[in-house]
């Protein structure tokens, strides 16, 4: 939530600190819309440039259009999800500080702002906005005053903060350095040549360098054109080795889609196969990307628990089917943010995997830290590289989805689902649940995947041709059993998102105890019907479901496996997918879902990149 962004080049490149900036901003902007702000330090050594504006970052480019800024060679800039304040030009950062010398830019939830506000204003400071972000950078700004330097002044600073915030901070009198800070919050540092870079992810940045550190809890880095001196809360200098970021630019751009979320739904059989590929070691066994869990721990874990938010949390229901058929231990899937509340069984013998898009959700990342307070073993399931859940798991099994841009989860949901399968085989494999050659056929059974993805993506005009027809519906039901309850959800939540529509995903069996009193004349019900080739009386009991809203007086839109005839009977329209296994059915049924919430939102003509009130990564409780 809030992007952040942070530059420091040579004296004499004077439109690049403008230019860097805004273009990371354009980059993060998925992170929040709200509004969007930018400092820069020009030749004027009493105050720094700031521009700022409500809305999207559209409004910001207009702004500096109609007014330029000076040239400089340090800036920060920042778009903004609000907590603290509506979302106006006053509360968008840069907010100032010491009469316009300091300008500061946060992302997080300063806890404690009330307390230090009434401190500050009891020194005459006069606030302006309604923001946690201006109580720290008057603070940053006071300890300035008394003669502190900046990195000195911002480990102070974070001293004094409860919460999560990252800050960036730079002074008018000192124009070529940019300092940061970072607590439960994200912040990636570049490495160019005579310039460096500060962001909340790597996007920020990755058009200009492909090298980058990651900065851990309480650091404080300060980045020169030249230099990056990382500090730790003692002002100890801490030495980091960089890390090569995996994808390029090019992976972060629309590539000829209308939107990222196209773009994305279509990037997954990719990030399916990529997901998959090089997982067996030498010795022919699955492994991990990063850390080690003793596989004695493992071969004693009597209980799983995956935890997860929104989509994550879907594709952790989906793994748990087929992780809990594979290895015979029990799974539990939690929201994260329920789980440390309600006093959960863990122990050593706990199992913990925690799935995250982002590697930053705040909900799960105090979930993966309560988990590993009570002693249980975490795994996390990450797409972000070098992301604070990747860093505070045991281990890490990275999602190769690459970047995904869209606020709304897609091709994350689908390497989610892929890394859980493989865990589910590695424990599979390493407790003896199956033999090699068992392991072999799952590991076959998902390769084949990819391809069948494709197949779902070639044939979709015609749902997209019915998603453009139902804009002016008001409610849209999702049912489905087993690994298609997940997906039914999963379908509902995609298409409330994206196109404002009221949708409920049920357990088809469910709708009878109640929710069938939705059902009225033309009430469209999407639902996935299992194969007819898995669990007989499966199929079967999602038709006699599909019949009984039917006589209701449902249209009903049925995702079915390629060749099911009888399902097509049961349906106003029916779109089929490719025969897989069952347990690899959601990777394919949840496809016309994404694809119908996308088509129908952008045919209201609504932006299915940033629907409103989102933020891509919940980096707050
Ligand atoms: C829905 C969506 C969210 C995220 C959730 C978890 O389309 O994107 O529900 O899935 O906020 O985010 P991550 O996976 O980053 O932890």
């Amino acid at each position: 939530m809030c992007g952040i962004v942070g530059y420091v080049g040579k004296l004499g490149d004077g439109e690049r600190a403008r230019e860097v900036v805004m273009g990371g901003l354009a980059r993060l902007e998925y992170r929040g819309y709200d509004s969007a702000g930018i400092a820069l330090v020009s030749d004027d050594r009493d105050r720094v440039a700031t521009a700022k504006k409500a809305g999207k970052l559209a409004n910001l480019s207009a702004e500096l259009e109609a007014n330029p800024l000076p040239e400089g060679t340090a800036a920060i800039g920042h778009t903004r999800w609000a907590t603290h304040g509506p979302p106006t030009d006053t509360n968008a950062h840069p907010h100032l500080a010491l009469g316009g010398r300091i300008a500061i830019i946060h992302n997080g939830i300063i806890e404690n702002h009330a307390e230090l506000r009434t401190e500050l204003a009891a020194t005459g400071i006069n606030f302006l906005s309604d923001t946690d972000t201006e109580v720290a950078g008057h603070l940053l700004g006071s300890l300035v005053a008394s003669g502190m330097s900046l990195p000195d002044a911002m480990r102070a600073t974070a001293r004094r903060l409860e919460g999560a915030f990252t800050l960036l901070a730079v002074d008018a009198t000192d124009p070529q350095t940019v300092v940061g800070a970072r607590r439960n919050s994200p912040l990636v540092v570049g490495l160019g040549e005579g310039e460096n870079y500060l962001g909340s992810d790597v996007v920020a940045f990755i058009e200009h360098t492909r090298t980058a550190l990651e900065l851990k809890q309480d650091e404080v880095v300060t980045i020169t054109p030249d230099e990056v001196i990382v500090t730790d809360a003692h002002s100890e200098v801490v030495e980091r080795e960089p890390y090569h970021v995996d994808w390029d630019a090019a992976a972060a751009e629309k590539g000829g889609f209308d939107s990222f979320m196209d773009k994305e739904i279509h990037d997954q059989p990719s990030a399916v196969a990529d997901t998959l590929r090089g997982r067996v070691d030498e010795r022919g066994r699955l492994k991990l990307d990063e850390g080690i869990v003793d596989e004695y721990i493992l071969k004693s874990v009597d209980k799983i628990i995956i935890i997860a938010c929104g989509t994550a949390a879907y594709a952790g229901q989906v793994a748990r089917y087929a992780i809990e058929h594979w290895t015979r231990v029990p799974v539990e899937v939690e929201l994260a943010h329920e789980f440390r509340y309600r006093d959960p069984i863990v122990s050593v013998k706990t199992l913990v995997v925690a799935v995250s898009q982002s590697g930053e959700t705040m909900d799960t990342i105090m979930a993966v830290r309560h988990a590993q307070q009570q002693g249980a073993t975490v795994i996390g399931i990450v797409n972000a590289q070098g992301s604070t859940i990747a860093r505070e798991a045991d281990a890490v099994l990275y999602t190769r989805a690459g970047p995904e841009i869209a606020v709304a989860s897609t091709k994350a949901f689908l390497a989610q689902i892929t890394a859980g399968y493989l865990l589910g085989i590695y424990l599979a494999e390493l407790r003896g649940n199956k033999f090699p050659d068992e392991i072999d056929a799952l590991l076959r059974e998902l390769d084949e995947i990819p391809a069948k993805i494709q197949r779902v993506l070639d044939t979709s005009e015609p749902i997209r041709e019915v998603a453009r027809s139902m804009a002016n519906e008001q409610t849209v039901l999702f049912l489905g059993r087993h690994v298609g309850f997940p997906v039914a959800m999963e379908g509902a939540l995609k298409l409330k998102e994206l196109a404002y529509i009221h949708a409920e995903g049920f357990a088809a069996g469910e709708l009878k105890h109640g929710p069938i009193a939705l059902v009225e004349q033309d009430q469209p019900v999407f639902v996935v019907v299992p194969s007819p080739r898995g669990r007989e009386s499966l199929h079967s009991k999602v038709l006699s479901n599909v019949q009984e809203v039917r006589a209701r007086g449902a249209r009903t839109l049925v995702i079915a496996e390629e060749g099911d005839a009888v399902a097509a009977d049961h349906a106003a329209h029916v779109f089929y997918v490719p025969s897989a296994p069952v347990l690899m059915t959601p990777l394919l049924s949840v496809i016309p879902l994404q694809i119908f919430a996308l088509e129908l939102a952008a045919a209201k003509g609504y932006d299915v990149d940033q629907p409103r009130n989102l933020a891509k990564s919940v980096t707050v409780e």
